[in-house]
């Protein structure tokens, strides 16, 4: 990015974030500090309340296993962030419940201003919306306006506001695509590594923001190396928010959604899985006898809180769920001329996608 003065300040911002989701982790209790029969409490009490006041959860593959399998066992949904957002419009539910981070709320809010969307807790956010403020973030904008403004869908409404698409990482390299095909430029933020995946894979000319996934970005290639000789018939699926480096490896790169159908379909028995951990519970669920292995990151689960696991993510449970519907607290407010802007890009997304067949890129 080419204005060093709005990386210190992100990387700042972001310090100061990381430390408030530390803190939260150590305060909050753990999920399975609640025995089964609590859970099992919890969740008819949920039931309940979610069938009188019309509510539907809609899940990230990154949430606790029993968000998800509580969202499908009540008509909701586990997803994708594009599907996620999909789902929120199309359901008649009167109140969407969001499970995963803010930006995943308040998307479904701009596209259902109508429905009141809550969340287990509005303190989930993301590294990418962290280090992509609007105060910085516009002035960029302003000073390139030749280029076309594609944001990846983890920024906040204000930032979507001020774009010409919004895409997921499902939907991001045919988008690109389409728009090199009108001979555009394009201005990409927040996620540097998916942007640098998106300009070398489509070659459009683009500019990229300098912002990364604390997740992701912990992934090593040479550690994924060593791993690939220990398993070597094992195919390896990264997200693309990971490093080019890692990238490099991968025999199939996409979103949650195409890795969990690359899992499906690829012949190879033992599969290296470069993203969020919360993914295994699909993944062995609908690939049972395959063999899932996570991808080596930087630390391990004694020396770091987000090796292969969104803190951020790891914020929501049914409980909070619970206190968050009965009281009607945790609600998603976007501000109204900020959602009518955001609308505009996220419609263009929701459009091309039922256009366009999306692929999963790959060596398979
Ligand atoms: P997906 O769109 O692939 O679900 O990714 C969302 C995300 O936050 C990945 O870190
Ligand atoms: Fe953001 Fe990374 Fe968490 Fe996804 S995994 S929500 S990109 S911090």
């Amino acid at each position: 990015m080419s204005d060093g003065n709005s990386t210190v300040s992100s990387q700042e911002n972001l310090a100061a974030d990381l430390q408030v989701v530390r803190d939260y982790l150590d305060r909050a209790a753990e999920p399975d500090a609640l025995s089964p029969d609590q859970m099992a409490g919890i969740r008819i009490e949920l039931k309940g309340v979610m069938q009188e006041k019309n509510a539907r959860l809609v899940a990230h593959y990154y949430t606790d296993p029993a968000l998800q399998e509580f969202a499908e066992a009540t008509g909701g949904f586990v997803g994708d962030s594009l599907e996620m957002a999909r789902f929120g419009r199309e359901t008649d539910a009167d109140i969407l419940i969001v499970a995963g981070v803010r930006f995943m709320g308040e998307s479904a809010k701009i596209l259902s201003p109508d429905k009141m969307v809550l969340m287990p807790t509005l303190e989930a956010t993301c590294s990418l919306d962290i280090a992509c403020p609007i105060e910085t973030f516009a002035p960029f904008c302003d000073a390139h306006p030749e280029h076309t403004v594609v944001v990846y869908a983890n920024t906040s409404a204000a930032v979507k506001a001020r774009a010409d698409w919004v895409v997921t990482s499902s939907i991001a390299v045919d988008v690109v695509e389409h728009l090199m095909e009108q001979g555009k430029k394009v201005l990409w933020a927040p996620d540097k590594h998916l942007g640098a995946y998106i300009q070398k894979t489509t070659g459009a000319d683009m500019l990229l923001w300098d912002a990364a996934c604390i997740v992701h970005e912990e992934f090593k290639a040479r550690g994924l190396q060593d791993m690939k000789a220990v398993y070597p018939e094992a195919a390896i699926l990264a997200h693309p928010e990971s490093p080019a480096a890692v990238l490099e490896l991968a025999d199939v790169i996409g979103s949650t959604t195409q890795i969990i159908k690359a899992a499906q379909s690829i012949p190879n028995r033992q599969i290296i899985v470069a993203t969020d951990q919360g993914i295994f519970h699909k993944l062995q669920q609908l690939a049972p006898d395959k063999e899932f292995i996570v991808a080596p990151t930087a630390g391990s689960d004694a020396t770091c809180r987000s090796c292969a696991s969104c803190p951020w993510m790891g914020m929501n449970s049914l409980q909070a769920m619970l206190l968050s519907l009965q009281e009607g607290s945790n609600e998603v407010v976007v501000d109204a001329r900020l959602a009518e802007q955001a609308m505009v890009p996220l419609q263009r997304m929701l459009d091309f996608a039922a256009q366009n067949q999306l692929k999963v890129r790959g060596k398979a």
